[in-house]
């Protein structure tokens, strides 16, 4: 049974540090329960040894985002005192999760409110770059539109009823899978874990549907393939792994997108990367671009953030098919600053952190919906 938020005040004022502001909702929710919230208040992210000196001082929760390091030494600081780190983000590669158990620290995170915010951010860069929308606006702001021809100055590349390759068939990736649906697109799953055998059951008869009523033209299909052949045979690519570096999984997905599975990739397709950076080997990519071993890639995260004025990725040269974000997928009004835990990283942030703090669910840290290290506490 799930049980909701306590009305009854917690007896005591935790204290809270935030790395970021996560806007005014979310704190002003806390401080109306008593919380001392004090949030880092420039944008960049604040250096690890302020995040240890407030930790030391006693905080009782922490809310980091995607951008700070937490690991053994955080921890340390904390022992006897930090009670939970809340990130604000699904992903939560920044934090070491050995070291979280190592020192019994439940983390949270924000799954499921950016689920359709980032595969439609992915899909919509996947037009960008395949319609070569960028590179059509600028035609227009730099006075270099001067006719309208059949196939000049450059044509793009449709999108509608080609195949669609998804690396990884989690929360977004199938939500990705949906709206493919909508494009006639078939689709190649790749996924470490094993099929999902109900997805594609569900996604085939959606897909069947459409075909039998005339909504589509051709019949289209969807099938768990092995990454070798996702690569070889999709007209797209779209990750959607958490990183997994070695060591922490049986499967790591660091540089999974390497100079070998690169060239295993039709030279028309185009990649799109909304996952994280360094699952991508982004020296790799910059060459097979620039020797057109593939079409395009539209990228929002990197294996250094903000992405260095040095990278190879910014070369002129490959400016027209590699198209670049600033870490976005996921920066969309309501799905960043609801305070809805239904609907927005900030609610589900604070909500996770209330709940263990206040020990909602009885206490019991593996019952708690966002707590993402359950298995310290079994
Ligand atoms: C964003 O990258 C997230 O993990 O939420
Ligand atoms: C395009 O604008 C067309 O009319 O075909």
């Amino acid at each position: 049974m799930r049980v909701g938020r306590r009305d009854v005040m917690p007896d005591k004022n935790f204290r809270i540090f935030a790395t970021a502001d996560i806007g005014d909702a979310a704190i002003k929710r806390l401080r109306e329960r008593g919380y001392e919230v004090e949030a880092y208040p420039n944008p960049e992210s604040p250096p690890k040894s302020l995040i240890i000196e407030k930790v030391r001082s006693g905080i009782d929760g922490l809310i980091t985002t995607l951008r700070d390091p937490i690991d053994a030494e955080i921890f340390e600081a904390g022992k006897g005192t930090l009670r939970v780190v809340a990130q604000y983000a699904v992903g939560f590669d920044n934090i070491n999760r050995a070291d979280a158990n190592r020192y019994r620290i439940p983390f949270t995170h924000t799954a499921d409110v950016l689920t359709e915010a980032t595969a439609e951010f992915a899909l919509f860069a996947l037009a960008d770059l395949a319609r070569k929308l960028w590179s059509a606006e600028h035609l227009v702001r730099e006075n270099k539109w001067g006719y309208w021809h059949p196939y000049l100055p450059f044509l793009g590349d449709e999108v509608t009823g080609k195949t669609m390759g998804i690396l990884g068939t989690g929360r977004i990736g199938q939500a990705m899978i949906k709206k493919c649906i909508g494009f006639d697109m078939n689709i190649l799953c790749y996924e470490a874990m094993g099929a999902n055998e109900k997805l594609v059951a569900d996604v085939q008869q959606q897909m069947d549907l459409r075909y039998k009523s005339g909504m589509q033209r051709e019949r289209t299909s969807i099938n768990y393939v092995s990454i070798e052949e996702a690569l070889s045979q999709s007209d797209f690519i779209s990750i959607h792994v958490p990183l997994l570096r070695e060591g922490e999984s049986d499967t790591p997905t660091y540089h999974l997108i390497n100079e070998r599975t690169l060239r295993t990739m039709k030279p028309t397709a185009y990649l799109v990367n909304t996952s994280r950076g360094p699952v991508v080997d982004e020296k790799a990519l910059a060459k097979a671009l620039k020797e057109k071993w593939i079409a395009g890639a539209a990228l929002d995260v990197y294996e250094n953030e903000p992405l260095p004025p040095d990278s190879p990725l910014r070369d002129p040269e490959i400016e027209d098919r590699c198209r670049l974000y600033p870490h976005f997928a996921s920066a969309a009004r309501i799905t960043r600053l609801s305070l809805d835990p239904q609907r927005g990283m900030a609610g589900r942030c604070v909500q996770a952190l209330i709940d263990v703090l206040e020990q909602n669910y009885g206490g019991d840290v593996t019952k708690m919906p966002y707590v993402v290290n359950k298995e310290a506490f079994r």
